[in-house]
């Protein structure tokens, strides 16, 4: 049933292969069981897990966020079968990898910027359909080239050719509050500030894009966030 499978990475939870799915290309996720745990208890955390992603991914796409299609899910292999972006990129990888050579450009610049704008709009949109993801980071966001199978040579600087699809679902939930809101973008700040410590701007212009994307709750959102933010800084200096 599915054909040239291959191995592509071994994650934290779980191991990814490529293969052909009824020709389309198709990334499997397969979580891994973790020997540390209770059999029943492992078992029933990754059908949590599944079941998670599997719901956000279709939630996601009807709030109109950007998400892999979805296949198939299969409980009892522990995997999920979804679209494989194969011409993307990590929001990490661009920015560390790509980006770096040009940010002293305009195109890097505004690039840089859009990309900022697009993940705060993003996220902004999965918060208003009370998606909370859970584990906001910029490995979990991929950049597309609008028409997927045709490109080959990616320009990412045609920003407007471009795409973010959000990605690992997993630990997401769906909650109304304001700070089950707060807390995601804690965790953004978090991960954007360890991972691209070079660009202290970053989240703050993620956030403005959050902040003015919908103005409906904001305040009460950010609020949350700066004391969910004042909490953690007073943990890390009781040590
Ligand atoms: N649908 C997809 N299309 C293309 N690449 C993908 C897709 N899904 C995941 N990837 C790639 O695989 C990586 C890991 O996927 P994912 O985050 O879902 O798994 P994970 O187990 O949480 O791994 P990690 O611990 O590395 O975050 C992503 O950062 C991305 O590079
Ligand atoms: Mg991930």
């Amino acid at each position: 049933m599915c054909e040239n499978l291959q191995m592509l990475k071994q994650g934290a939870e779980a191991k990814l292969y490529i293969c052909n799915y009824l020709g389309k290309p198709t990334l499997i996720k397969e979580r891994f069981k973790k020997n540390y745990r209770h059999p029943d208890l492992d078992t029933a955390i990754t059908k949590e897990r599944i079941k998670n992603e599997a719901r956000s991914i279709v939630r996601a796409k009807v709030a109109g966020v950007k998400t892999p299609a979805l296949y198939l899910v299969d409980f009892e292999r522990r995997r999920i079968y979804m679209e494989h972006f194969e011409h993307s990129i990590t929001v990490k990888d661009f920015i560390i990898n790509v980006f770096t050579e040009d940010q002293n450009t305009e195109d890097g610049q505004s690039t840089f910027d859009s990309i900022a704008t697009k993940i705060g709009e993003t996220v902004r949109k999965l918060h208003d359909s009370n998606i909370i993801h859970g584990d906001l980071t910029t490995s979990n966001m991929l950049l597309v080239p609008k028409n997927n199978s045709e490109q080959n040579n990616t320009d990412w600087y045609q920003i407007d050719n471009i795409d973010i699809v959000m990605i690992d679902f997993g630990l997401s939930h769906i909650d109304t509050s304001a700070e089950d809101k707060g807390v995601d973008l804690y965790v953004l700040e978090r991960a954007v500030i360890s991972t691209h410590n070079d660009y202290p701007d970053l989240f703050w212009k993620i956030l403005d894009a959050y902040k003015s994307y919908n103005i409906n709750n904001t305040n009460e959102i950010i609020s949350k966030f700066e004391e969910v933010r004042a909490r953690g800084r007073k943990r890390t200096m009781v040590g």
